[in-house]
């Protein structure tokens, strides 16, 4: 048997250029600007992890072994050794179904943002090879690792777990935070410490992989979470499909935290040549609490995951809610000259604009009949964005792409393009005739862009599309795959999605795209390079919504977070808030509105036109500053209370929520975080309603002052208005 320790060696490409990624013998060293990986590369063993954590002195890095390093395997493999559990499981051309995978050799590659180190693993005795990457950006503080899996042996391997990565966390006091939820109620915070057992969480929805779970959790390492203090990790797997984040807490020193695809009835057949890639996990680490993992998270996504990270997101109104499948001519263009009166930049027609042979006027029909409803729209899309046009805003358009009704053309010519079992009766979904189109499949995919592309070549003037998706895979079974490769559905599917996002983005740069799929279901960092935000949830409950909005900022910055002021008694869940409380919400994500203008008062109207300029002065602080959250509604304390602050530390915009009104209940005093001890800072309310003015209108404190003490708040007006006070600042600094 040839060891691999024989073709051991390092190659060190575009040399030269500022490393983040280097090796020093055998140890590769992974940095950011403020956490630094080590592992041990040493030519015919096991990749190892030496270290997960902190940045390191380069001074220390030599020292870790002797102080007590990791040591475990980086990429467990299957059957050799531990077989507890592990990230990856082959079954090799003859049936052996253990694997033994050791270092080969390592690359490094630095391209002008970031750092990228390749370890290649070979199988001690079948030519199946890993490649394990970790890319670590010059300027995020982000790891981003993968693997890809290549088969060199005689006949098909079957791959039966191939997780992204694997990341070992030193047993203790180790608390994880993550989100669970459903439709209209998505991104609810759980916080729970690790304990003897497995933590599971996974999602096998097929489509909406964040409607009932996350795939993006945080570790405090050492004890109970908190926002501004202690190290935590932070990780985030970054597919918009089936997956699983396993956190096995046994009878060894570490956690072990395995992140990939969800595997379940699921395998992938890997022929001689073939290769698969496994999505990225980004991880980071943070010396300043949960707080700072989430500004890690949202400057890497602004910067590297998110469609558009740098450009401005217009504020908008959704015809959702007001019109509902209403849709007019005269009504739409209302809406548009209702929106732009009150300063908005967009207008969104959504769901029931289309269908010819089957008019969309309820959710039982239609989908994949993307054509204009003639007796609703007379004059066609065209005129529409005109009219928008001519009202100074953009137009955007609602589309849900990867489904059909059995009811429409489209199931009429292809009834094979959707995914169902064959032989069994059709699952249907969303109206009860809802399916799921096989996106696996190139000739639906060329369908799906076809649409995207037949819309912008109508109307090159739509500036948005609100992308839904309303279905699960319901029933398994593709009638494009071949019978041995049915198990690879679900994973084809979101290849195919990928695919066709990858070719509407190349064709259409510009468009601002919203992941919307039963609301907040496409939360997730799979989606985001290709989408500008996403619809937090179909519940715009002002109240609820803190919550949400509350775990979502966990992993997702505000300029994600699409957040819409509506109509009480709210559609989802009856309550009726005061529209401040509606509006000081909204203005904490992407501010739209989601209501029917013409059933508000001018009062009303003035308040939101009020709301909407107040919003464009801070803008820029929200969507491209750091996030601080301080007081959380999931203490119960009476109060939530969150802050963005510029990174230049010049401005801030402070919001306090009451989200409780009891007698004799005794709030607390908020300190503020993250601006400069320093400087002077003025304080301005925002959205003031006709109350006279807060005692600190206009006056100035010190930032050391704000953080320490903080303002008195008063809930002044929550008898009247049922409880739901709220405030809003901007705290403009002193120019220097
Ligand atoms: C889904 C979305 C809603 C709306 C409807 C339209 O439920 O989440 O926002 O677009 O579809 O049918």
């Amino acid at each position: 048997m040839k060891r691999a320790a024989t073709i051991f060696m390092f190659i060190l490409l575009s040399a030269g250029v500022f490393a983040q990624v280097r090796t020093d013998g055998p140890v590769v060293a992974i940095d950011t600007k403020g956490m630094t990986v080590l592992l041990e590369a040493r030519g015919g063993e096991p990749l190892r992890y030496l270290y997960i954590g902190e940045r390191l002195d380069s001074a220390d890095v030599g020292a870790v072994p002797a102080a007590g390093a990791i040591r475990m395997d980086a990429y467990p493999a299957y059957g050799q050794g531990n077989i507890r559990s592990d990230a990856l499981a082959v079954t090799h051309w003859d049936g052996n179904m253990s694997t033994e995978m050791a270092v080969s050799s390592v690359s490094i590659e630095n391209s002008e943002d970031a750092s990228t180190a390749c370890i290649l693993l070979k199988d001690r005795i079948y030519d199946f090879y890993v490649k394990v990457f970790y890319k670590a950006f010059l300027d995020a503080d982000m790891v981003e690792t993968w693997t890809e899996l290549t088969s060199l042996e005689k006949k098909p391997v079957l791959l039966r777990r191939f997780d992204s990565a694997f990341l070992p966390l030193r047993t203790g006091n180790v608390w994880a935070s993550h989100l669970y939820g459903s439709w209209a109620n998505e991104g609810r915070l759980v916080q729970e410490p690790l304990e003897r057992g497995t933590l599971l969480i996974e999602n096998k929805d097929g489509v909406r992989n964040s409607q009932t779970s996350h795939s993006e959790i945080m570790f405090s390492l050492d004890g109970k979470p908190l926002e501004n203090a202690g190290t935590v990790l932070g990780a985030a797997l970054c597919y918009s499909g089936n997956f699983r984040l396993e956190v096995v807490t046994d009878d060894s020193d570490y956690h072990k935290f395995y992140a990939g695809i969800c595997p379940d009835n699921s395998s992938v057949s890997l022929g001689r040549g073939e290769s698969f890639r496994t999505p990225e996990l980004a991880f980071t680490v943070s010396g300043e609490g949960l707080g700072g993992a989430s500004r890690n998270f949202h400057d890497w996504a602004r910067a590297h995951r998110l469609a558009h990270g740098d450009r401005e997101r217009k504020i908008l109104l959704n015809s959702w809610e007001g019109v509902y499948f209403d849709v007019n001519e005269s009504g739409m263009a209302e809406m548009m000259s209702e929106i732009a009166g009150m300063g908005g930049e967009l207008f969104v027609m959504d769901d029931g604009w289309f269908g010819e042979k089957y008019p969309r006027v309820r959710d039982r029909s239609s989908l994949g009949d993307w054509k204009v409803d003639r007796n609703k729209l007379p004059h066609g899309l065209g005129w529409l964005v005109d009219e928008a046009d001519r009202n100074g805003i953009g137009f955007g358009i609602w589309i849900e792409p990867e489904m059909t009704n059995t009811v429409s053309e489209l199931y009429e010519a292809h009834p094979d393009w959707i995914i169902n079992a064959p032989g069994r009766d059709v699952v249907q979904g969303r109206g009860g005739t809802q399916a799921v189109l096989d996106l696996g499949n190139p000739a639906v995919q060329d369908y799906v862009f076809g649409i995207v592309d037949g819309l912008m070549k109508e109307c090159p003037g739509i500036d948005y599309i609100k992308w839904d998706a309303n279905m699960s895979v319901s029933s398994h079974g593709s009638s494009w795959l071949p019978a041995d490769r049915q198990s690879e559905l679900n994973i084809r599917y979101h290849q195919g999605f990928a695919a066709v996002c990858e070719r509407i983005r190349a064709a259409y740069p510009d468009i601002t795209i919203q992941a919307c799929a039963s609301g907040g279901g496409r939360a997730n960092y799979g989606v985001l390079p290709w989408f500008d935000e996403f619809w937090v949830s179909d519940n715009t409950d002002a109240l609820q919504r803190i919550y949400m909005q509350w775990g979502t900022s966990y992993f997702f910055p505000a300029i994600a977070m699409a957040s819409h002021i509506s109509a009480v008694p709210n559609h989802t869940v009856g309550r009726v808030t005061p529209l401040k409380f509606r509006i000081d919400v909204a203005m904490g994500g992407r501010l739209g509105l989601e209501l029917q203008p013409r059933d508000m008062t001018d009062a009303e109207k003035m308040q939101c036109r009020q709301a909407i300029a107040d919003y464009k002065k801070v803008r820029p602080v929200v969507q491209f500053g750091d996030l601080y959250r301080l007081v959380s509604p999931y203490d119960g304390l009476g109060v939530a209370s969150l802050m963005y602050c510029s990174k230049d530390k010049s401005q801030a915009v402070f919001y306090w929520y009451r989200t409780e009104n009891f007698y004799d209940s005794h709030l607390p005093r908020v300190k503020m975080a993250g601006l400069d001890p320093d400087r002077m800072y003025t304080v301005y309310e925002l959205d003031r309603i006709g109350e006279s003015a807060l005692p600190f209108e206009g006056r100035s404190f010190s930032g050391a002052f704000l953080m320490s003490s903080g303002l008195e708040m008063p809930g002044g007006f929550s008898g009247r208005l049922g409880g739901y006070s709220s405030r809003v600042l901007h705290l403009v600094a002193e120019p220097r």
